[in-house]
C-alpha cells in the first residue's frame, strides 16, 4: 500500500466513489461527480491523502485548513473530514496509516490543533481525540416570546437572502473567532463556497450600525416550522434582538428551532417560557464533535487566571510525548520541555480535555485519561477551569 497526497482536481476521481458510497445513498446519479468536480476550486487549501494498491485508491482523508480559538487564542486547526476506505479492504489499518500521517503533516504544515466529527467516539480515541459538546437545539412557539414583541430594543433586525447578507455574516464569525472559545471557521477559499448558499434567509441584529447578532434560517410552511441554524450573538443585545423578531412570526409559523451552544439556557429566555432544550447525541449520524492538540505548543498563551505551575508527561502519543512545565502568569500560560518529575501523566485526549475545558483534572482520571497526584489536582484545575467551548463550524 502507498499512501499519496492529491491536488483538489484530482479528487473527483481518486475520492468521490469511494465517500459517496460511505456517505450518500446510493447509487447516486452520475450527475453528483461533476457537481462535486465543479466545488474542488474551494478544496484547492485541503490536504487530500489516498492509500494506494495496485493503482486503486482504498481509503482517503482530509484535513480541511481551518482556524480555531482555544481559550482566546486563535490557532490554525486541521479539520478532519472524508475518512473513508473501501469495504474490501477495511480494518487491514489503512486508514490508521493515512490519519497518522495526516495529523504529522498538518502540524508541520503549521496546525496545533485538529477537530472532526466522528462516526463513533472510540475509534477517534485511538488517535488522540476527546469528545467536545455538541450543540443543542430548542424548540418553542413563538408566544412563548411575547414579551419581546413590543419591547423597545435599541437595536433593529433585517432579513436578508443569504447571498446579501454573506459578507457581514462571514465578519461576524470571524469576529466571534476571536471571542469565543472553541469557534471555529474554515479559511477564505472554503468559506467562499457558502457564499453561492440559497434557498436560506439570514436575519442580521444591528445596533448603533453595528452587527450584534445573526441567524440563519428558513421557512418551511404557512403555520408550520421556522428552521434556524446556529444563534450567532455577540451578547444579550443580538439574542435579544433575534427572538424578538422570531417571537413577530407568532402568528405565521407554529414553532422556532434554533441550534445553541451548550451553554445557552433558553428556559432563562423569558418568564412563562416553554421551550424543550435537546442535546442528543447518535452515532454515526450526530455525533458531537472531538478536538486534539497536535502540539504542546498550543498551550501558550491561552487565557487563565491562575499564577501557578505544574510540571506534566504526555503519554501515549507520537506527537506530544514528553515532558513538560506548565506555567500560568499574569493571565496567560506558558509551557516549555523539562527533564522535572511530573506531577500528573496524561495521554493526548487528557491534556486536551484540560486545555479545551471539557474535563477537570478529577474527570480526566476518572475516564482514563491519565493520573495526577492529589497535590496537582487542584492546580490543574485552576490553571484550566471548565469552560464549555462552541465549535459552530460543521463538517
Ligand atoms: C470507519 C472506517 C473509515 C474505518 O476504516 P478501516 O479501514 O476499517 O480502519 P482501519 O483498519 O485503519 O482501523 C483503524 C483502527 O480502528 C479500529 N476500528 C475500525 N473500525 C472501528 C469501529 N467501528 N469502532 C472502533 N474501532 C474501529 C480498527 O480495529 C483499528 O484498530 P487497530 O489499529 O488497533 O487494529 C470505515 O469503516 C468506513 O469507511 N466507514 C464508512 C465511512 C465512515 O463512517 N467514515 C468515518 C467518518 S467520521
Amino acid at each position: 500500500m502507498q499512501i499519496r497526497q492529491i491536488p483538489a482536481e484530482e479528487r473527483p476521481g481518486a475520492m468521490f466513489d469511494l465517500a459517496a458510497y460511505a456517505f450518500e445513498s446510493s447509487p447516486w446519479p452520475e450527475a453528483d461527480k461533476e457537481t462535486y468536480a465543479r466545488r474542488m476550486p474551494f478544496y484547492v487549501t485541503a490536504t487530500g491523502l489516498v492509500a494506494e494498491e495496485d493503482g486503486q485508491v482504498l481509503a482517503a482523508v482530509t484535513a480541511l485548513a481551518m482556524r480555531q480559538n482555544v481559550r482566546g487564542v486563535v490557532h490554525d486547526m486541521a479539520g478532519v473530514a472524508s475518512v473513508v476506505s473501501h469495504p474490501s479492504a477495511r480494518r487491514r489499518g489503512f486508514v490508521r496509516q493515512l490519519l497518522t500521517r495526516l495529523l504529522e503533516q498538518t502540524r508541520e504544515q503549521g496546525c496545533v490543533v485538529s477537530a472532526l466529527y466522528p462516526f463513533r467516539p472510540s475509534f477517534y480515541g485511538h488517535f488522540g481525540y476527546v469528545g467536545m459538546p455538541r450543540v443543542r437545539t430548542a424548540t418553542f412557539a413563538p408566544e412563548g416570546l411575547a414579551h419581546l414583541v413590543r419591547a423597545e430594543l435599541p437595536g433593529e433586525v433585517e432579513r436578508l437572502p443569504f447571498a446579501a447578507a454573506f459578507d457581514e455574516f462571514d465578519a461576524l464569525t470571524l469576529r466571534l473567532l476571536e471571542e469565543r472559545h472553541g469557534f471555529a471557521v474554515f479559511d477564505e477559499t472554503r468559506t467562499a463556497e457558502f457564499r453561492e448558499r440559497t434557498k436560506r434567509w439570514v436575519a442580521i441584529a444591528r445596533s448603533g450600525g453595528e452587527v450584534v447578532g445573526a441567524v440563519i434560517y428558513r421557512i418551511d410552511e404557512y403555520g408550520g416550522d421556522l428552521i434556524a441554524e446556529d444563534l450567532l450573538t455577540t451578547g444579550p443585545l443580538g439574542r435579544a434582538l433575534l427572538l424578538q423578531y422570531f417571537a413577530r412570526h407568532v402568528d405565521q409559523v407554529a414553532r422556532v428551532t434554533m441550534k445553541i451552544g451548550a451553554d445557552e439556557v433558553p428556559d432563562l429566555w423569558g418568564t412563562d417560557f416553554a421551550v424543550v432544550t435537546e442535546g442528543r447525541t447518535d452515532y454515526p449520524k450526530h455525533g458531537g464533535p472531538m478536538v486534539r492538540l497536535l502540539s504542546m505548543t498550543a498551550l501558550n498563551g491561552l487565557h487563565t487566571r491562575a499564577d501557578l505551575g505544574v510540571t506534566v508527561e504526555v503519554i501515549d502519543d507520537d506527537l506530544l510525548g514528553g515532558r513538560y512545565r506548565i506555567t500560568g502568569e499574569a493571565g496567560t500560560l506558558t509551557v516549555e520541555e523539562t527533564k522535572d518529575e511530573p506531577q500528573a501523566t496524561l495521554t493526548c485526549a487528557g491534556i486536551s480535555a484540560l486545555a479545551y475545558g471539557v474535563l477537570d483534572p478529577v474527570e480526566v482520571v476518572l475516564r482514563g485519561f491519565g493520573q495526577v497526584d492529589a497535590g496537582a489536582v487542584e492546580t490543574l484545575g485552576a490553571l484550566f477551569p471548565k469552560q464549555m467551548p462552541y465549535l459552530f463550524a460543521d463538517f
